[in-house]
C-alpha cells in the first residue's frame, strides 16, 4: 500500500494515517500564527502580531492603480508572464537602490517574488542541502527559521548585540564549522528592533569574505527607518557574496504579496529555476498594480508618513516602558521597523506574562520561537505598528501591572 494512502478499515476509511517527508518533522509550526488565533478577540489589545497599521494602507490609491491597469492593459495584465517579473518594476527597484543606498543593481539581478517570505524558501531550496551549516542571528526571524528548516540545515545561532551580530562569535562559528551562509536582518530586525552599526556591517562582510560564505541580507524594514537616513547595505562591502531580499509589504500592502530578491547572476539563475518549479511567476496583476501605484503616486511622501506614525507609536511604547515598568526590565529602543524586544529579569517567564496578560486582554509574543537552540524564556516581542497611541498607553499600563504582580 502506498505510504500516502489513507488506512482502510472494514471496507470503510476509519482513520487517516499518513507518513510525511522527514523534513516536516523538523519544521516548527508557526507559533505566531497559533498565538494570533487566541489574540484575535476584538477586546484584546494585541502587541503580539506584526501587521502594518491599517490606517496606512492606501486603499483609494491602490483602487485607482488597479482600475487604470485593467482599463488600459487588462488582457495582458491577466495573462501568464515571465518568471523574473515585470521589467519596469524591476527597473524601479534597481533605481531606488541607487537613489536610497547608492547601490548599483541591474534589473537582471532582481527576481520578483510572492512576498519576501518566498525569497527565503527559494534561497533555502537552492543553497541548503540536508545537514548543511547555516548561521542565523540569536534571536532570529521566525519566518526564516521555519523556511530554512524545511531544507534540514544545522543551525548556528550567533548572538545579536546592540550593534549587530557579535563579530568574534560569528568568526569562531564560521571558522570551526563549514557555514555556507549567514542570514540576518541588518535594519530594525524582527524580532529585536536592532539595527547593525556601519562598522558591524563592514565586519560581517569581512568575515563572510574571508571564509567564502554567503550573506543573506533580509531588508524587509529598510524603508522604515525613523530618521530617513539609511546605513549602507552589506552588499556595498561584499558585492559578490550578498543576496538581498526586499518587500513591498510594509510600504504598500502585505496582501498584495509583492517582494523581490537581488542576487549575483549565478545564484539568480538557480533561483529562477526554483521559482519556475514552484509557481511559474508571481501574481502578474499585482506586479502591474504595484508599478502603476509606484509610478503615479508619491511613494516617498507615503513612506515619510509611515515613518512618522511608527516613530510616534514606538516613542509612546518606549515611554511607557521607561515610566511604568520595573527597572529590572530591559528593552531595545529601535531606530525603525515595527518591534521592541523586552528582556525580563532572571527567572521571569514570558510565557507566564503572556498567559496573565491575556486575562487582562493584552497580548504579547513570548520570545522562545525566535531561538533555534532553546533559550529566550525571559524575552518577548512587542509590536507597535498595529496599535493606536491610546491603545498602546492602555495596553502597556495593564502589562506593567501584570509584570509587577507576578513579581518580575
Ligand atoms: C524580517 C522579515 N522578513 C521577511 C518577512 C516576510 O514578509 P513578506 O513576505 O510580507 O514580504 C517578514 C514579515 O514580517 C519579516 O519580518
Amino acid at each position: 500500500m502506498s505510504q500516502l494512502s489513507p488506512v482502510k478499515g472494514k471496507g470503510a476509511i476509519t482513520t487517516q494515517r499518513y507518513t510525511f517527508a522527514p523534513r516536516m518533522a523538523k519544521t516548527p509550526k508557526s507559533f505566531i500564527r497559533e498565538i494570533l488565533k487566541v489574540t484575535e478577540r476584538p477586546e484584546v489589545i494585541s502587541f503580539a502580531g506584526g501587521l502594518p497599521s491599517p490606517a496606512l494602507i492606501d486603499v483609494e490609491g491602490i483602487r485607482a492603480a488597479c482600475a487604470s491597469i485593467l482599463e488600459k492593459d487588462g488582457k495582458v495584465a491577466l495573462q501568464y508572464s515571465t518568471t523574473e517579473g515585470y521589467l519596469p518594476l524591476r527597473q524601479f527597484i534597481a533605481d531606488r537602490y541607487k537613489k536610497r543606498l547608492g547601490l548599483s543593481v541591474s534589473p537582471d539581478e532582481i527576481l520578483i517574488t510572492n512576498g519576501s517570505q518566498q525569497c527565503l524558501d527559494l534561497i533555502g531550496k537552492v543553497i541548503i542541502g540536508a545537514g548543511d551549516h547555516v548561521a542565523i542571528e540569536r534571536p532570529g526571524y521566525l519566518g526564516a527559521i521555519q523556511a530554512f528548516s524545511l531544507y534540514e540545515p544545522v543551525f548556528h545561532p550567533v548572538t545579536l548585540g546592540e550593534e549587530g551580530p557579535e563579530i568574534a562569535e560569528l568568526e569562531t562559528t564560521i571558522s570551526t564549522s563549514p557555514v555556507k551562509m549567514f542570514y540576518g536582518v541588518p535594519n530594525s530586525q524582527n524580532p529585536s528592533g536592532i539595527t547593525y552599526s556601519r562598522r558591524n556591517r563592514q565586519e560581517v562582510a569581512r568575515v563572510m569574505e574571508e571564509y567564502g560564505a554567503l550573506f543573506v541580507e533580509d531588508d524587509a524594514y529598510g524603508e522604515l527607518n525613523f530618521s530617513g537616513t539609511s546605513l549602507p547595505s552589506v552588499r556595498t562591502f561584499l558585492p559578490g557574496q550578498t543576496v538581498i531580499t526586499g518587500s513591498f509589504s510594509k510600504i504598500l500592502a502585505p496582501g498584495m504579496r509583492m517582494g523581490w530578491v537581488v542576487a549575483p547572476p549565478a545564484i539568480m539563475e538557480q533561483l529562477v529555476i526554483a521559482k519556475q518549479a514552484s509557481d511559474l511567476h508571481s501574481n502578474y496583476l499585482s506586479q502591474r498594480i504595484a508599478y502603476e501605484y509606484l509610478t503615479y503616486q508619491d511613494i516617498d511622501s507615503h513612506i515619510r508618513k509611515i515613518r512618522e506614525v511608527y516613530r510616534n507609536q514606538c516613542d509612546v511604547m518606549v515611554r511607557m516602558l521607561q515610566e511604568e515598568f520595573p527597572k529590572t526590565v530591559s528593552y531595545t529602543h529601535p531606530l525603525g521597523g515595527m518591534f521592541i524586544w523586552v528582556t525580563l529579569p532572571d527567572g521571569c517567564s514570558s510565557m507566564e506574562v503572556f498567559e496573565q496578560a491575556l486575562k487582562e486582554n493584552v497580548a504579547v509574543l513570548p520570545g522562545m520561537p525566535f531561538y533555534v537552540d532553546g533559550g529566550g524564556a525571559d524575552t518577548m516581542r512587542l509590536n507597535f505598528s498595529n496599535s493606536m497611541p491610546e491603545d498602546i498607553v492602555r495596553g502597556m499600563s495593564r502589562l506593567a501591572r501584570v509584570i509587577q504582580r507576578i513579581s518580575c
